[in-house]
Formats: C-alpha cells, sequence, structure tokens
C-alpha cells in the first residue's frame, strides 16, 4: 500500500527511547520524532541544557536535532495520536508485589500504553514497535488488546524489536549496531521499520524472525552477557585462592576466537537496571513452563553476582582486622559502571549498605551521581524498598537516620579520601587512574587499605606508595 513514515513517535523517554529516538532523527531529517512521556520533569529536563541523562555524544544530537524534527513532549495526540510508528519504550521493571513479585516482569505500563493507543488512535494504520524488553508472547497481549475497540476503524501491526544499547556507549552502539534485530508476522510492515533503520545500518545487519524468536532473543542476550560476568568472577575466587590471576586467566582464555576477549572483565559485580531484571524475567518464564532445571540453570548467574557482592564487602571487613565500626571508608564511585549517572542495581549500593551495618562511616565520591540519589539508594535497600515506594515514612525509619549520619557525599576525590582507613574503588570511571595518588595515601590513615573492586589502578606502583592493595582475582 502507500503507507509511508513521516512521524514517528515514542512513548517513555527514558535511557533507551531519548538516544533511540535521537538517533533515528540524526539520521532521518526527513522524518519526524516524537518523544512522549507522563513525566513533566523529564520532558522538560530533555528540552533544557541539563538532559536528565548522561551519555558520551548525546548532548550534540539533541542540540543539532531538537526543535527541526525532534521533539520532547507531553501532548499525546502529536506524538502519539499523528504518528504513523509508535515506539513503546516504557519501563518493564522487575514485578514486586503479589503473584510473581521479586520475578516476573511488571507489564502494568505497557498495557497501559496499548489500551490508550485503543482508546485514543479510531483511523488509519499504525505499526506499534515493542522497543521494551519483555517476556515472550507480550506482543500477543497487546495485539489482543488493540483489536477490542468497538468504535474504531484502526488497524494496526505490532513488531518486536528489542534494543541492545549499553549505558555510557549508547551513541556509539546506536550508531553501530552489531545488529538490529526485527521480529514480526508480517513482511510488509517489517520493511517499513528496516527501512528507517537502514538510512544508517547495512541491510545485512538488519535482521528478521518471528516475534517469539525476537522477544526471546534479547533476554537470551542478555543472559549470556551475565554469565560471562558471573563466570569470570566465579575464576577470580578461585584465583584469590590458589595464586592464579583473573587477568591473566581472562587473557589467555579470550584469546580463543571461539570464547572471544570482550565482557570478561572481573568486577564487584554486574549492575545496572536490566541483566538481574531479565535472568529473573526468563527463569520466571522458564517456571511457568514447567522448565525448573533452565530455570535453575539461569538463576544460578544471579546467585553468583550476589556472592560476589558480598564477597567484597566481607573481604574489606575482614582484612581491616575483622572490624570497620567506627572506621571511616572512603568509596570511589557509585554508578553502576563509568560514563553513566544511572545507579540502577549498582553494585555499591548493596556493598555500602552493608557496610553501613557494620557501622561503617562512608565518604562517597561519584562524578556523575547527585548526593540526593546515593542517599535514596542507600536508605532504599536498607529499608527493604522499592523504587517507586520512597516516600516520607521512610524518611524517618531507625535505617533512614543511620544512612544519614553514616554516609556523607563528598565532591571531590581528594577530600573523599583524606582521613580515611581505606580506599574502595566501585566504578571503573577512567579519572581514577589519572589521580595523584601518592597525594592520597599521605592523607590517610595508616595502614592506608585500597580495595580495586576493578582491577583498573596499577597496583605495583600504589604497593610503592605503601597501600596495602586488595583486587579482584588476584592472590594476596
Ligand atoms: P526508563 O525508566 O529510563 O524510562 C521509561 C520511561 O517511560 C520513564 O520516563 C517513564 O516516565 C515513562 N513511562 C512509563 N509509563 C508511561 C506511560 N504510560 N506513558 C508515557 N510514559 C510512560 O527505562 P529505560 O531504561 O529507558 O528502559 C525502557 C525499556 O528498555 C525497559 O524495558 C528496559 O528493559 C529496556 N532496555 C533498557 C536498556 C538500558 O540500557 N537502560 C537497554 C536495552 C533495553
Ligand atoms: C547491558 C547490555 O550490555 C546491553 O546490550 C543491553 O541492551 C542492556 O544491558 C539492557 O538490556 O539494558 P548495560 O547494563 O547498560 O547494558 O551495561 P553493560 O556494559 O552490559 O554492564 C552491565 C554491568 O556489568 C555493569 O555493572 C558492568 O560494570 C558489569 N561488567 C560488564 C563487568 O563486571 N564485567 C564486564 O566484563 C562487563
Amino acid at each position: 500500500s502507500n503507507f509511508t513514515v513521516k512521524r514517528i513517535g515514542c512513548i517513555g523517554a527514558g535511557y533507551v527511547g531519548g538516544p533511540t529516538m535521537s538517533m533515528i532523527a540524526k539520521y532521518c531529517p526527513h522524518i519526524d520524532v516524537y518523544i512522549f512521556d507522563l513525566n513533566q520533569t523529564r520532558i522538560n529536563a530533555w528540552n533544557s541544557d541539563n538532559l536528565p541523562i548522561y551519555e558520551p555524544g548525546l548532548d550534540e544530537i539533541v542540540q543539532e536535532r531538537r526543535g527541526k524534527n525532534l521533539f520532547f513532549t507531553t501532548d499525546y495526540t502529536e506524538a502519539v495520536i499523528k504518528s504513523d510508528v509508535v515506539f513503546l519504550s516504557v519501563n518493564t521493571p522487575t514485578k514486586h508485589y503479589g503473584l510473581g513479585k521479586g520475578r516476573q516482569a511488571d507489564l502494568k505500563f505497557i498495557e497501559l500504553c496499548a489500551r490508550q493507543i485503543r482508546d485514543s488512535v479510531k483511523t488509519g494504520h499504525k505499526i506499534i514497535v515493542e522497543k521494551s524488553t519483555v517476556p515472550i508472547k507480550t506482543a500477543m497481549a497487546v495485539s489482543r488488546i488493540l483489536k477490542t475497540s468497538s468504535d474504531s476503524q484502526a488497524t494496526f501491526d505490532i513488531l518486536s524489536n528489542p534494543e541492545f544499547l549499553a549505558e555510557g556507549t549508547a551513541v556509539k552502539d546506536l550508531e553501530n549496531p552489531d545488529r538490529v534485530l526485527i521480529g514480526g508476522e508480517n513482511p510488509a510492515a517489517i520493511k517499513i521499520l528496516a527501512d528507517v533503520y537502514a538510512n544508517w545500518v547495512k541491510r545485512e545487519q538488519i535482521i528478521q524472525t518471528n516475534l517469539w524468536s525476537s522477544e526471546l532473543s534479547k533476554l537470551v542476550a542478555n543472559c549470556f552477557l551475565a554469565q560471562r560476568i558471573s563466570s569470570i568472577n566465579a575464576v577470580s575466587a578461585i584465583c584469590e585462592a590458589t595464586g592464579a590471576n583473573v587477568n591473566e586467566v581472562a587473557h589467555a582464555v579470550g584469546m580463543d576466537k571461539r570464547i572471544g576477549s570482550r565482557f570478561l572483565q572481573a568486577s564487584v559485580g554486574f549492575g545496572g537496571s536490566c541483566f538481574q531484571k531479565d535472568i529473573l524475567n526468563l527463569t520466571y518464564l522458564a517456571e511457568h513452563y514447567h522448565l525448573k532445571e533452565v530455570a535453575d540453570y539461569f538463576y544460578g548467574v544471579i546467585s553468583m553476582n550476589d556472592w560476589q557482592k558480598q564477597r567484597f564487602a566481607q573481604k574489606v571487613v575482614h582484612k581491616l582486622f575483622n572490624t570497620v565500626s567506627s572506621k571511616k571508608l572512603s568509596v570511589l564511585g557509585f554508578a553502576f559502571k563509568k560514563d553513566t549517572g544511572d545507579t540502577r542495581e549498582s553494585s555499591s549500593i548493596f556493598i555500602c549498605s552493608k557496610l553501613v551495618e557494620e557501622r561503617a562511616y562512608l565518604n562517597i565520591y561519584d562524578p556523575k551521581v547527585s548526593e540526593l540519589q546515593i542517599m535514596d539508594d542507600i536508605m532504599r535497600v536498607m529499608n527493604d524498598a522499592y523504587d517507586g515506594d520512597f516516600s516520607a515514612h521512610l524518611d524517618t525509619t531507625p535505617e533512614s537516620e543511620m544512612v544519614r549520619r553514616c554516609v556523607k557525599v563528598i565532591k571531590d576525590p581528594y577530600e573523599c579520601v583524606k582521613d580515611t582507613h581505606a580506599v574502595l574503588i566501585m566504578t571503573e570511571w577512567d579519572e581514577f587512574k589519572t589521580y595523584d595518588w601518592k597525594k592520597m595515601y599521605d592523607s590517610m590513615k595508616k595502614p592506608a587499605f585500597l580495595f580495586d573492586g576493578r582491577n583498573i589502578l596499577d597496583h605495583s606502583k600504589l604497593e610503592e606508595i605503601g597501600f596495602d592493595v586488595y583486587s579482584i582475582g588476584v592472590a594476596e
């Protein structure tokens, strides 16, 4: 037919919706791109000089296209009703109530989007694109809802087009993706979306599958990536016990092309909004289909990650003569990885809360995370509260009082480290490598300990300075 894409809309102006749509706007000047969100503060930030998320290279693209063919808005009609293609890029967090609590993906935001589209779009044809990460068969639910309008002439195609970008490198990943995956039933609809990406992605990298393969591939990709980290972290414990060095092992093993060298960096454990959520989601699905062995197999990835975080916190306590009570420790890095201000599921949160429980005082520094965010995050875990729940009453619990008393967020790394017993490197920020570590050492209590949770510093140099250095996967 003569369906052409003149306008693309996106519901959800988050870490995925914002960068993804900005990239489409950059490479498709003939298409108007509208990003819609219910959160007015977030939309205002997208329209300001201070974008709500930090991604290297993103500011330039937004500045270049905003107001030309890229619009951030809370106007549903402009963004959704008038668009030919609508991406659903809302959050799909782990459910924290009722059936499937702590495991299942909460699809209420996706369902709400579908219902709102059904109730507001009455004519014409639209392509609805699942961009969010969802359980297998979500497209079926979306499709069923869209078909249930009693008074509508509108028709829809549903496509699955999961996103594989990583935070901190979103712009690079979107410019030059390993692949773009489009799942669907109608080849004509798939072609229309493929044509949009073909404005900058090579055709052979745009692959098509059926809907369910596409939805599943996204979960599987994240499981495999997380599995590599848990594997190397498991190996790191063997290294510490035996005298092998995990960096050397990762290098030697990764040179086998079948294994590959990337994603083998031992660490204090993976964080981020998606790995844990998506593994939980897949294991829940496996159980739903009575595949307990499959569920257990992938669940091991999470158990290993939990243990790695726990192990790190315990090591700090152990090495500081079995007590950190009333000792001041400095934490460098709070984001879940470098080059992002995102802290969702960051290992730092867990480890800081464990150390607060041990009655330590913490000085925390991160180049991109705000004080408010850091305090909220630690209070939330210590109160066993979930994301949306943070409310006034939690502000006055004994746990929150303790966090306020014990945790200080400090804007200068040298101030942060001063007078502390130990430095804990929690995020692999490049700037940590450039510090004057002699100056840091001189300002610290002695013996001065350094725990490198990312293996990014030059340990022999630090030892020469006088530090007691402990890293991941290196025997003492
Ligand atoms: P996010 O929380 O940053 O953004 C989601 C946005 O959707 C929020 O701004 C929220 O206000 C908005 N929203 C929710 N319901 C809405 C509604 N009914 N109408 C309008 N706006 C609504 O989430 P994110 O990190 O961008 O992730 C989005 C999805 O993409 C998730 O399914 C996630 O698993 C997936 N994903 C994320 C990443 C990543 O790196 N963060 C990468 C790949 C895939
Ligand atoms: C991850 C995937 O890499 C993306 O492909 C995917 O789209 C995304 O999840 C998603 O679905 O949300 P992200 O979580 O943003 O991206 O960042 P990663 O680079 O994957 O890092 C995740 C965590 O693993 C970080 O805490 C990182 O420090 C840790 N990590 C990573 C390691 O500990 N070792 C490594 O070798 C690699």
